[in-house]
This record gives structure tokens, C-alpha cells and sequence, in this order.
């Protein structure tokens, strides 16, 4: 697609041309977007919302102009919906945490998903343990589909909140969150989704879903690590307790008082990681001048070329086999490890993820150890899912 703006990508390992099939774990980072970070640090450096002087007015300028580029992107309603973190792990933990403090007493109950990341389980079990609260858990199929009969019937009056995955970073499932919010929304529950491995591949309209939050990373959509975000409903936002304590947040301080700042602020407590946002920004400029449908339609052939290609393989078995999936693919071959499948791969130029991708619940659904993960990016190409088929197959010829 456009190769060629990822220098990263053009560089041999081990003497063979680099494959990069690890996406899902973090993308490649366009050479517009290191320039951005670059061109920050040597030229625009200051810290923000602080200074009169001209570096840091425009360094703050520019940091929300960011935000309200984000604000487009998921076409949230207000850019104080819009809160920077440094990823979808504290973007869960912030609204775990404060939404807990506010909202959650003994006996609520919190669902989720078998299929989550543990950033998207722990935070949970973190406020039922402070709370005297219950986790309950959506149950997926063998094809790892959750049903939205049986979400229907977990729902009590007690129930408070809802955390479920967009897209599963281990099974490739697209979640049908548009049908759990609007029969969650029903009994007064809110929903806050996990959008780590859906905003860069497909189009994100928090407005239209409805979400209450959407949570989602820079470095897994072309931007710099260290940034993410958290889109909020504003009423919501607005009557939880605050994240973090610090800069920023605050109003006004005195031994015996302090009053919170307003949305967005209250929950941006310290100085932010600017020159990411600003990386972040280019990142979302990127992707629309090549249009999500595009990268969705491309990922989508490249999905599909491979498992035709995987299941040619004997002894292949494909973990997820739900019918609406993303470009996430994890795979056993007869029982070989996966690990070692991994390093024979690496060993080919073929970079892939091995082990159980933080989703250990998923892992014991099939009583598996780990898989091979492949999952894709714009950049990828069918020359090179036949490299890695080759690669594949060669290692369980080394491996049997
Ligand atoms: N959450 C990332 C992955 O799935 C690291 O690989």
C-alpha cells in the first residue's frame, strides 16, 4: 500500500528481509510520524497549560488542536470527552478506578468477557475485591463468538457496568458491541469498550455505537508508544472522582480543600507526553488520507489469503474461527509448541507473537498453552503471507 513510508520495514534480519506479522502487539510507525516527534523536540519542547512564554502557548495550542483531532476521528460530541493517557491499560484502569470509587457498592456486579486482555480483567477484579463487588463472565464458543442471548441473561438490577473487547487480540473476533450496548443501555448499564485492536483497522463513531467509553492506543495505530486515549461521555466524566492527584487537575489547593478542574484536566493529572500526542495527531492524518474502508478491505484480503493458505497446511488448527473476524490469526500446528514455532519463524525473517498474548482465560477455554499469532497492518502484502506460509511450512518440517 505504501510501504515505502516505513523505513523500519525495509532492513534484513538474520540476513533475510524483514516480515513483520507482530501488529497486534504494536504497529510501525510511519516516517511522518518520527519526524513529527522529532521536529517536537528539537524545535517545539515546553511543557503545557503552564507557561506565558511563546513555546509553551504554541506547544499547548498544538496539543489541543490534537485533541480535537481525535475528538474528529471517533466523532465524539465535545473534545472534553476526549482524555489522553499512556495507553488502553490506563485508559481501563482510570475508568476501573475512579468509576469504581463513584459508582460501584457491595453486591454490583461488573461483566465481562472470557476473551479479554488482562488489562481489561485485572483492573476489574481490583474494584470487586475493593468493592465487595462481582465479576461475572461471558462465556465465548468453541469458535470464540460470544452470544448476545446469553449477555442478555446475565443482566441483573445489580449489575452496573459492562467491559467487553471490540476486537479479541487473540481470536480475531469482532464482538457485536453495537447489540450489547443498545440491550445493556435497556436495564440503565453503561458499557465501556476495549477499542486496542479496532481503531486502526476499522471506523471508530462512538457517537453511533453509543459507548459510555471507548479505550484505545497510539502504538497500535501508527502513533508513538506511550500515548493513548479515553473517550468519555461527558456526564459520566463529570461525576466520577478523579484518576491521579497532581498538576493540572486541580482548581484550587489548600491544606483542607481542594476543588477538580474541568473536563478534560480533571483527568490529566502531571505533565502529558506532548510530543506523542503531537505523534499521535500525525498518526490519524495518516490513516485517513488512506482511508480506514481501504485499510479495512486490504487487511481483510490479506486475513483471508492466509487462512486459506494455513488450513492447505496439515495438522494445521486456527484458534477463532468466528465468522465477523479482523486480521488477527493464532494457529497450533499437531503439537508443536509454539514457541518453538516462533523462533523458527524469527529465525526466516518472519517476526510473529507466540505464548498466550495476555488472554490466559482464553488459552485454558481450549486447553492450550499459547499460539502463533499473526496479525497485520496496511503495510503488509501477499508476497509476504506466502514468505511466511513458506516459512511455516519449512519449520514443521524441521520441527517433526
Ligand atoms: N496487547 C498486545 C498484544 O496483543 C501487546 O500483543
Amino acid at each position: 500500500m505504501n510501504r515505502e513510508d516505513f523505513s523500519i520495514l525495509d532492513q534484513k534480519v538474520y540476513g533475510k528481509a524483514l516480515v513483520y506479522l507482530d501488529n497486534a502487539a504494536t504497529t510501525q510507525k510511519p516516517n511522518v510520524v518520527i519526524d513529527t516527534l522529532s521536529k517536537y523536540y528539537l524545535e517545539q519542547n515546553s511543557n503545557i497549560h503552564r507557561g506565558v512564554h511563546y513555546l509553551s502557548s504554541s506547544a499547548t495550542a498544538e496539543f489541543e488542536n490534537a485533541r480535537r483531532s481525535v475528538q474528529t476521528f471517533i466523532n465524539a460530541t465535545s473534545d472534553c470527552e476526549i482524555i489522553f493517557t499512556r495507553g488502553t491499560t490506563e485508559s481501563i484502569n482510570l475508568v476501573s478506578s475512579s468509576f469504581g470509587k463513584t459508582f460501584i457498592k457491595e453486591g454490583d456486579e461488573i461483566i465481562i468477557s472470557e476473551m479479554e486482555h488482562h488489562s481489561n480483567i485485572v483492573p476489574w477484579q481490583f474494584v470487586c475485591n475493593e468493592r465487595d463487588a462481582n465479576l461475572k463472565v461471558l462465556k465465548f464458543n468453541e469458535k470464540g463468538e460470544i452470544s448476545v442471548k446469553e449477555f442478555t441473561k446475565m443482566l441483573t438490577n445489580k449489575t452496573k457496568i459492562v467491559a467487553i473487547t471490540h476486537i479479541s487480540n487473540s481470536l480475531g473476533t469482532i464482538n457485536p458491541i453495537k447489540d450489547i450496548i443498545d440491550i445493556a443501555h435497556k436495564h440503565n448499564v453503561l458499557v465501556l469498550i476495549d477499542g486496542a485492536q479496532a481503531v486502526a483497522h476499522c471506523k471508530v463513531d462512538v457517537q453511533e455505537l453509543d459507548c459510555d467509553f471507548y479505550c484505545f492506543s497510539g502504538h497500535k495505530m501508527y502513533a508513538p508508544m506511550g500515548v493513548g486515549v479515553l473517550y468519555g461521555k461527558k456526564n459520566i466524566l463529570e461525576e466520577m472522582h478523579p484518576y491521579q492527584g497532581g498538576g493540572e487537575m486541580i482548581k484550587e489547593v489548600t491544606f483542607e480543600k481542594t476543588t477538580y478542574n474541568e473536563l478534560p484536566f480533571k483527568f490529566e493529572a502531571g505533565t502529558p507526553s506532548v510530543g506523542d500526542v503531537l505523534g499521535l495527531q500525525r498518526a490519524i492524518e495518516y490513516m485517513r488520507n488512506i482511508g480506514l474502508d481501504n485499510i479495512a478491505q486490504h487487511e481483510h484480503k490479506l486475513m483471508e489469503f492466509t487462512l486459506a493458505e494455513l488450513r492447505k497446511i496439515e495438522g494445521v488448527r486456527i484458534i477463532g474461527e468466528a465468522s465477523q473476524r479482523a486480521g488477527v490469526i493464532s494457529f497450533l500446528i499437531g503439537d508443536i509448541h509454539p514457541y518453538d514455532l516462533g523462533v523458527l519463524l524469527d529465525r526466516q525473517g518472519v517476526a510473529v507473537r507466540t505464548g498466550h498474548h495476555c488472554t490466559q482465560p482464553v488459552m485454558e477455554h481450549f486447553g492450550i498453552p499459547g499460539t502463533v499469532r499473526v496479525s497485520f497492518a496496511m503495510y503488509n502484502t501477499i508476497d509476504e503471507i506466502k514468505i511466511f506460509i513458506n516459512a511455516v511450512k519449512k519449520a514443521k518440517e524441521m520441527l517433526s
